[in-house]
């Protein structure tokens, strides 16, 4: 969607994969999804320099609604969890610096059963921008698969109308590929910034392996459609959580700068762990996953059960692309088990060589440059990444 925003692949806070739908406040004080989590995560995206590293909008996802509108028609949010209503939260947070994301739902209620915005479409439209929303998450439960393709279209066309640069997230795709339906992503590309291709992700390796295989296997036909204005949407960032492993973190992360992926965190930032949060804040993996070609990288070939990734990147040196470059290990035997390749091997044809920066662990005996036909080892742990940089030398 060519509207202005997300000239590079949206970063921020979502809520839901911690949070879920916790909403009620005596048992869970820190974690129901209330005034007081937006405001606590808002000052800590700030203070821990997420902000810095360019995680920006803070979005609120399901179960923030009353479960009537009021008596205007207009969605209302839970009086008890946000006392001080929608647009007193949103001027904290930007206040702070950031950006302000919401969700809603295109059907007659959200997932979890509160107000959709089905027959509403302009007056929700009016109302997120009068609260100066800034991203907004459509889902698509509670709706008819033949509705989708109008009703997303004419929601997106009355964010338009608002004159108010609204990051639109649709998450219609999910529901068509999930049963096996191919979503037309030419025509998403043009009314939506981002768009959920498949399942949520869940807290859990196999979760995350899941969607990763999927992407591998359906990328040819998802590539074409991603670009600066719009993203395919592998769903949110599980690091940080309970579900995977230091290594597995590190591979959430790889595989989401080279998939040109949303990088949307969903944790407690009160609680993360210093070597989650140092995943994070991974400036050189950050700058990957913003590249402003916007290319989507690709699965390009699987050798002893490691996969090798990689995306075009800039800087381009005398016509050609640097790459980034993940060995990501799905075998099972337990080791950091050692690969031999070449970068030939890995696609890359640029005579003269090439820099290499790795982008984990900077490791002295390592080379520093590369000829195309030498042979350079790599350990990969189990289920881990060991991923790469590669400059062509001019
Ligand atoms: C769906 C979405 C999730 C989340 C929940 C909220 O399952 O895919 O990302 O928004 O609804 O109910």
């Amino acid at each position: 969607l060519d509207n202005g925003v997300a000239r590079t692949p949206p970063m921020g806070w979502m809520s839901w994969q911690r949070f879920r739908c916790l909403t009620d406040c005596n048992l869970y004080p820190d974690e129901c999804i209330s005034d007081r989590l937006f405001r606590r995560t808002a000052d800590l995206m700030v203070s821990e320099g997420y902000l810095d590293a360019g995680y920006e909008y803070l979005i609120i996802d399901d179960c923030w609604l009353e479960k009537e509108r009021d008596e205007n028609g207009r969605l209302q949010p839970d009086h008890i969890r946000f006392p001080y209503g929608i647009k007193n939260l949103s001027d904290y947070i930007h206040a702070k610096g950031l950006k302000f994301g919401m969700y809603e739902d295109y059907g007659t209620f959200t997932c979890a059963g509160y107000p959709g915005i089905l027959g509403h479409l302009e007056v929700d439209a009016n109302t997120f921008a009068e609260w100066g929303v800034d991203y907004i998450k459509i889902d698509g439960c509670y709706a008819n698969v033949e509705d989708y393709e109008a009703g997303y279209t004419e929601f997106g066309m009355y964010l338009n109308r608002t004159g108010r640069p609204i990051v639109y997230s649709c998450s219609w795709p999910a529901y068509l590929e999930s049963s096996g339906t191919y979503a037309n992503y030419a025509y998403l590309s043009e009314i939506c910034n981002l768009w959920r291709n498949w399942g949520d992700i869940q807290d859990s390796y196999g979760s995350m392996s899941k969607i990763t295989d999927w992407f591998g296997k359906n990328q040819d036909r998802l590539i074409p459609y991603a670009g600066p204005g719009h993203w395919n949407d592998p769903d949110m960032l599980l690091i940080g959580n309970y579900g995977l492993s230091l290594e597995q973190s590190k591979t959430q992360m790889a595989l989401w700068a080279i998939l040109a992926a949303p990088l949307l965190m969903s944790v407690d930032l009160g609680a993360i762990g210093s070597e989650e949060k140092t995943i994070l804040l991974n400036r050189d993996i950050i700058a990957i996953n913003q590249d402003a070609l916007g290319i989507q990288g690709r699965l390009i070939k699987t050798v002893a059960n490691i996969q090798i990734w990689s995306r075009p990147i800039m800087p381009i040196v005398n016509g050609t692309h640097s790459y980034a470059v993940a060995y990501y290990s799905k075998r099972d035997d337990g080791h950091p088990y050692a690969i031999t390749t070449t970068l030939s091997d890995v696609g890359l044809s640029h005579q003269s060589g090439y820099l290499v920066t790795n982008l984990f662990e900077p490791v002295l005996q390592e080379p520093q440059s590369l000829k195309i036909s030498e042979d350079f080892i790599v350990r990969v742990k189990p289920s881990g990444v060991v991923f790469f940089k590669f400059t062509p030398i001019p």
